[in-house]
């Protein structure tokens, strides 16, 4: 579907409003009822969005999210700024707790835990969109030992082995959190009831049960938060201890190396020296090509260290390496030929109305409204999308993006869509939608490479 200039001028506002809807005047919310606080990766997607035409409020995102960085480096999955009574929210601060630890910023409510590393990339985004290129270079200068410490703390306490390969402990560190990418560890986790603290869920009030997590899930994800609060958020005592989680997770990984590329391009802006950050985007890349790549499936997987073994699921995030051109050309053309089958229907010359699932259609367990077992995310498909482009694979690109600016049109400014129908599915007024969706439109490369 091509939308019409009118159509597309109208999506710009519309889109606008959601950001203006959802800016609280020193951050943005995913979505007011559903997430009303700070998200990490969220932040630095709806600064892509703003970066495209107010440059003051999307350094500012950034600057709200950093402020809550704990002195280890790590940055908070969220940050809860001024925590509104009206919208509930679990598990909050009463429940982190993290004053238990003594890296966490003082006087700041926040998790305890992380989510992927696209920060740096966001903030060159910003650099390369800036109309007022002084400021900007005031604004690297002032982020760039923030998100090198942020970098440093991955490195440093979730690569334990010195693999160049980072881990996650928690499905929602990887930013998809009901994904089956952990069915066969969350299934294996056996729980006594005594085990997991009593709470009371809130995210089903707002967004319909069949289209989030299950208890069973939940009771996981809850049990894990509480083994990082007994250990007071220390990553050594984390690990050491028996964390029944702990992923080499490909999108993660790959968002770090994509973010180490964009540090170095950052570090000579302002004058530093890019090479260590250089050095360690190829790191990580090599480990990837060597542990992640499943050559059976012709995808990347995920490696579950307390297994000692990779767990082949066949999630959307399997392709994400591209974003960061990891692959070389071979890998890509299989990856390629893969999304551009019926599991993800991503061929470039196919009607094929809408953006990847988030999972392989014909996979067992495809699930086209459940929490991240099927529905379309924008943010995944404006990684593959880049990463398509990056590639070589102009064609299947063009393509994606076109499927991108035109899902909201028939689905809404939704959190996700169903793959069969578009239809929007979860929260309403999402924020990420919107601002991914202004970052497209707003792309003077894209709006000619339809033509
Ligand atoms: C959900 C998503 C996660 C996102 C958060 C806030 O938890 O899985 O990726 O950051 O919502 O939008």
């Amino acid at each position: 579907m091509t939308l019409t200039p009118e159509t597309q001028a109208t999506l710009l506002q519309q889109a606008r409003a959601v950001l203006d809807l959802n800016w609280t005047g020193g951050f943005t919310k995913p979505a007011l009822r559903q997430y009303p606080h700070q998200w990490s990766w969220d932040s630095a997607f709806i600064a892509l969005g703003y970066a495209r035409y107010d440059q003051a409020r999307a350094e500012q995102e950034l600057r709200s999210l950093f402020a809550a960085q704990w002195a280890d480096g790590r940055v908070p999955h969220i940050v809860f700024h001024d925590a509104d009574p009206a919208a509930p929210y679990f598990p909050g601060p009463g429940f982190w707790q993290i004053e238990r630890s003594p890296d966490a910023p003082a006087g700041r409510h926040t998790s305890g835990i992380v989510q992927p590393p696209i920060h740096a990339t966001a903030v060159l985004h910003i650099v390369r969109c800036a109309p007022d290129r002084q400021r900007t270079l005031d604004f690297v200068a002032e982020i760039f030992p923030r998100l090198a410490a942020w970098h440093h703390f991955l490195y440093l306490r979730r690569d334990p082995r010195r693999e160049n390969l980072v881990y996650i402990c928690h499905p929602w560190e990887s930013g998809q959190d009901n994904s089956p990418l952990w069915d066969a560890i969350l299934t294996r986790m056996t729980l006594q009831p005594q085990q997991i603290p009593p709470y009371r869920r809130a995210d089903t009030r707002a967004v319909h049960p069949d289209e989030r997590p299950l208890d069973f899930d939940y009771d996981r994800y809850v049990y894990l938060a509480d083994f990082f609060r007994q250990r007071d958020y220390d990553q050594a005592r984390i690990f050491t201890d028996g964390c029944p989680f702990l992923v080499q997770d490909v999108l993660f990984n790959t968002l770090l190396c994509q973010a180490e590329q964009d540090m170095a391009a950052l570090a000579r802006l302002i004058g530093t020296d890019p090479d260590p950050f250089t050095a360690r985007a190829a790191a990580t890349a090599a480990a990837i090509e060597a542990k992640l790549w499943d050559e059976a499936r012709g995808m990347y997987v995920n490696f579950d260290l307390v297994a000692g073994a990779t767990t082949p699921v066949p999630a959307l995030a399997g392709f994400a390496p591209l974003f960061a051109g990891i692959p070389d050309a071979i890998r890509a053309r299989r990856l390629v030929a893969y999304l551009a089958s019926p599991s993800f229907g991503l061929a470039p010359h196919e009607p094929a109305l809408y953006p990847a699932a988030s999972y392989d259609r014909l996979a067992p367990g495809y699930s086209p409204r459940r929490y991240w077992r099927g529905p379309v995310w924008i943010q995944m498909n404006w990684l593959i999308m880049h990463g398509l482009a990056r590639c070589g694979f102009g064609d299947h690109a063009a393509r994606l993006a076109a499927a991108i600016i035109a899902l909201p049109a028939i689905g809404g400014f939704r959190e996700y869509f169903d793959p069969e129908t578009g239809a929007g599915c979860g929260a309403e007024d999402f924020s990420w939608t919107a601002a991914l969706l202004i970052n497209l439109l707003l792309d003077d490369a894209l709006a000619h490479a339809d033509e």
